[in-house]
């Protein structure tokens, strides 16, 4: 029992070991002169999608972060816009929301592809009405028109 409790302790330090080591890597300054932010580069460190995009559960915007959660890695004053593109954009005029899309249990890859292994994000499904019809008819999903569209808008 005690070599076990000793081996877990031993675990217990090394894992923080490997997160010491990995946020002294991370530790430089990023600033205005900075590329866009990678998720590819990213992908090693392994966070989930909500550690940033805080919404993209539970509430309709999936959101984005603010420089205060690069800084967890990153000390240091970054200047460039957050986002510095969109790729994902609908019309005001259609409801969306990531929230009843999780609650579906559909997942960020069906939607957004291998976020992880694309350093510049690419528009991986439409965003035009036929891409949304299309899954909602393969899912037995809604397709009444007042669902995406109010009415008088
Ligand atoms: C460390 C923070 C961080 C993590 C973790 C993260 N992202 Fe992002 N994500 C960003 C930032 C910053 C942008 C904006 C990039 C830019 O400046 O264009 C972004 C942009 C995006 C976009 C493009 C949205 C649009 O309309 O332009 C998608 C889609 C996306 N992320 C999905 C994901 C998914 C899926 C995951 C998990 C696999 C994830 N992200 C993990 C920070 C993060
Ligand atoms: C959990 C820690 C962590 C967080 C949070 C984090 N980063 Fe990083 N970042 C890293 C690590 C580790 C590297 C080095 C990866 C490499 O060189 O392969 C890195 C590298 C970078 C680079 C250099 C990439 C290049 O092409 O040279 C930039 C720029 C950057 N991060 C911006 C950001 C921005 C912007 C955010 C917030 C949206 C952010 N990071 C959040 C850990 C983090
Ligand atoms: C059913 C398809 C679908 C799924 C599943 C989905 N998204 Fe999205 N995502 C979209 C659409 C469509 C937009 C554009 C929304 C808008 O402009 O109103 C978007 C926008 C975004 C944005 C841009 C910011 C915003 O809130 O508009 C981010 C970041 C994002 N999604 C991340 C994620 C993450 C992370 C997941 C998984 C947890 C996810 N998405 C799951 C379709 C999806
Ligand atoms: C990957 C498949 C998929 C894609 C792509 C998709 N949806 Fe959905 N959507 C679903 C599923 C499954 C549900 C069912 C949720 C439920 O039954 O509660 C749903 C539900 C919805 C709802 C709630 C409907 C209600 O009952 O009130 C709206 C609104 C919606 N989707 C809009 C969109 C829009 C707009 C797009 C395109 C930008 C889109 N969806 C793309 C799978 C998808
Ligand atoms: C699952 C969601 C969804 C449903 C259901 C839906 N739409 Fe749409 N609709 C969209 C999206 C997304 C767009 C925006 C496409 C774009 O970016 O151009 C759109 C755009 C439109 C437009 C603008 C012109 C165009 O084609 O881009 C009209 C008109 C329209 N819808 C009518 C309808 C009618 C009528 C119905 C019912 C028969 C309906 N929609 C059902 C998602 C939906």
């Amino acid at each position: 029992m005690d070599r076990l409790n000793r081996l877990r302790d031993r675990l217990k330090t090394m894992r923080a070991g490997l997160v010491f080591l990995l946020l002294i890597c991370a530790t430089r300054t990023v600033s205005a002169a900075d590329p866009v932010f990678s998720h590819q580069r990213h992908a090693g460190v392994n966070l989930s999608c909500t550690f940033c995009h805080k919404g993209a559960a539970e509430k309709e915007r999936a959101g984005f972060p603010a420089w205060a959660t690069c800084r967890t890695c990153h000390p240091g004053k970054g200047e460039t816009a957050i986002p510095s593109e969109r790729i994902y954009r609908l019309p005001d005029f259609v409801f969306f929301s990531h929230a009843r899309h999780a609650a579906a249990k559909a997942v960020c890859t069906d939607c957004h592809g291998e976020v992880k292994t694309q350093a510049r994000i690419t528009l991986h499904r439409s965003t035009k009405m036929a891409a949304c019809v299309d899954c909602h008819k393969e899912r037995q999903a809604t397709q009444a028109c007042t669902a995406c569209h109010e009415l008088g808008q």
